[in-house]
């Protein structure tokens, strides 16, 4: 499976945002990349779940950013997210049983959902965030 490589078409204009999407990138890879698990001598599971925390933190920079400069489509946006944490529960409730590997349709989901959201919901406050000055 092919993994995900950022590049400049991901970038939103923030910094931070920037970096913690291509963190998402990496922990999405290692989940892709057998041997990056057992370098860091983790379990699938463990990844995965880290990668879930790391989501929830990511989602929480972005909403703390669209409540403090009142982003029109703040709820919408919201309720994408919230998808995407509970079905990562789910994954993360599936996988406890520390399986070596991931289901192929884990991983295509997860990297789908991670560049459609990127690409197309994330993007459209990536002008609007830029008039407030946010870099
Ligand atoms: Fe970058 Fe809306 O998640």
């Amino acid at each position: 499976m092919k993994k995900l490589v950022w590049d400049e078409s991901f970038s939103v204009g923030i910094r931070i945002i920037d970096e913690q999407h291509k963190e998402l990138f990496k922990m999405i890879n290692m989940l892709i990349d057998k041997k990056d698990a057992r370098v860091y001598s983790e379990t699938i599971s463990e990844i995965l779940t880290k990668m879930t925390q790391y989501a929830q933190y990511h989602f929480q920079t972005e909403e703390q950013y669209m409540i403090e400069y009142d982003f029109p489509d703040y709820l919408l946006h919201k309720e994408q997210h919230m998808t995407f944490r509970k079905r990562t529960v789910v994954f993360c409730n599936e996988t406890m049983s520390k399986k070596a590997t991931v289901p192929v349709e884990i991983l295509e989901y997860l990297k789908d959902w991670l560049t459609n959201h990127i690409l197309i919901t994330d993007m459209k406050y990536k002008e609007f965030f830029y008039e407030k000055g946010l870099r």
